[in-house]
């Protein structure tokens, strides 16, 4: 929880595997790398999310951070069974069949994105690629699904890298302060969105979940309906704008893997699989046990003890991984953690991976000399893993 580990984590998390899968780390808590071990706690019930009544209880000035409260009010940090209830509703939807009818309004919005991007880096000019494109390719995908004007998408990006604080286990008062400034102006957007479409609906996210906290408030209150758009909006576009960063600096160290990729030699879809696995977007999650009895793999986990899911280490255990430390997109049947498992498992998998398959073949075949332009920038977090700056060179 250093800026060195933050900027590394996995030599630390090789050093936490030499304890075990699963170990001790302090009182009450307990740290699992190991693949089964992590699988095993997403899918147990019986491990609940640290929701705001735990949290209330544990961390100091919970109660006083708006952006805290409200994840907490969100699907993401609740248990059954209001978590049943919130996410049958999310997932109706949020459906594959409408996610699949997105495939070519992505491809058009890659396109779009590439053009732009070659104004600001012709001549060989730097462009920063999280800036240029990273994140306006998913920012663009999730704001087409839930139905938010194109003239308002500017404001995200920097709303979206202050809420997201929140979800770190350390993070320092001022930087929580802006947090909670985000969280209100995204509240505030959203709720005149949400009575934007409740007088004129369309055929949208926002207008469907709108007519439901409307008809029903006992499905979904007016206060879950802010929580959850807002953070479809950030969940849909921080990890995967992380996802996309993380893929190109790998391809970058990676030229045989880059080439492959151009080529159509590496299937897309493997690729970004390799890339969740070997730098995940997002490191780490957690479970609170909260029934008598309950192990992790070989080790007691006591009533309240809390437990650290280091997906990021999970994706590397070499009891699941040949050759774990090996970036290599042409593995089979890898099945990374990245998007946890069970219950909560991520909403946007889908829509997040076909971003990234149609993108990154694209952008590398749009521009062959493709390269490097200075040294890349680590975001300062642990959570959610990606760059700040990545500048590279189109030509
Ligand atoms: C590479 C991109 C992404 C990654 C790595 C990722 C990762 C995750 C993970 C690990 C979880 C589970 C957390 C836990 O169990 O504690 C999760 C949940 C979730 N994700 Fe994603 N996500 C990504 C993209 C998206 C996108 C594009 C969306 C929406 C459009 C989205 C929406 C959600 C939602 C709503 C949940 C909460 C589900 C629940 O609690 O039932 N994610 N995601």
């Amino acid at each position: 929880m250093t800026p060195g580990g933050r900027e590394d984590p996995y030599p630390l998390y090789g050093h936490a595997r030499e304890q075990g899968a699963v170990s001790p780390c302090g009182e009450g808590m307990i740290l699992v790398t190991g693949y089964r071990e992590v699988n095993q706690v997403l899918r147990d019930t019986a491990f609940h999310v640290a929701d705001a009544e735990l949290r209330s209880r544990w961390e100091e000035g919970f109660n006083d951070h708006a952006a805290k409260l409200m994840l907490s009010r969100s699907i993401l940090e609740r248990n059954e069974p209001d978590h049943s209830r919130m996410r049958s509703l999310i997932a109706s939807v949020f459906t594959a069949r409408r996610v699949a009818a997105l495939e070519p309004a992505v491809a058009a919005a890659v396109e779009r994105l590439l053009d732009e991007m070659a104004e600001p880096g012709a001549g060989g000019a730097e462009v920063d690629f999280m800036e240029t494109f990273a994140y306006r390719l998913p920012v663009t995908v999730i704001c087409e699904l839930l139905g938010v004007p194109e003239a308002d998408r500017h404001l995200f990006r920097g709303l979206a890298a202050d809420l997201t604080v929140a979800l770190e286990p350390v993070a320092s008062e001022p930087e929580l302060l802006l947090a909670d400034a985000a969280a209100d102006e995204l509240a505030g957007y959203f709720t005149r969105l949400a009575a934007e479409r409740q007088a004129r609906p369309k055929d949208d996210l926002v207008s469907a979940l709108v007519q439901v906290a409307a008809e029903d408030p006992g499905r979904l209150s007016g206060r879950e309906l802010l929580a959850n758009l807002v953070l479809l909006l950030v969940a849909g576009f921080e990890t995967t704008t992380n996802l996309l960063g993380n893929g190109l600096s790998l391809l970058l160290d990676h030229p045989e893997a880059l080439a492959g990729v151009r080529s159509g030699a590496v299937d897309p879809a493997g690729y970004t699989e390799e890339v969740l696995r070997f730098d995940s977007p997002v490191q780490v999650t957690s479970r609170v046990a909260l029934a008598n009895g309950l192990r992790i793999g070989e080790l007691d986990a006591p009533y309240g003890w809390f437990a650290f899911l280091l997906i990021g280490a999970a994706n590397r255990d070499p009891e699941r991984f040949a050759d774990p430390e090996r970036f290599d997109p042409t593995r089979r049947d890898s099945r990374p953690l990245s998007f946890g498992g069970g219950p909560h498992f991520c909403l946007g998998a889908q829509l997040a991976r076909l971003e990234s398959t149609l993108a990154m073949p694209a952008l590398l075949r749009r521009f062959p000399a493709l390269a490097r332009a200075g040294a890349p920038t680590r975001r300062d977090r642990w959570v959610l893993r990606g760059y700040q700056h990545l500048p590279i060179s189109l030509h």
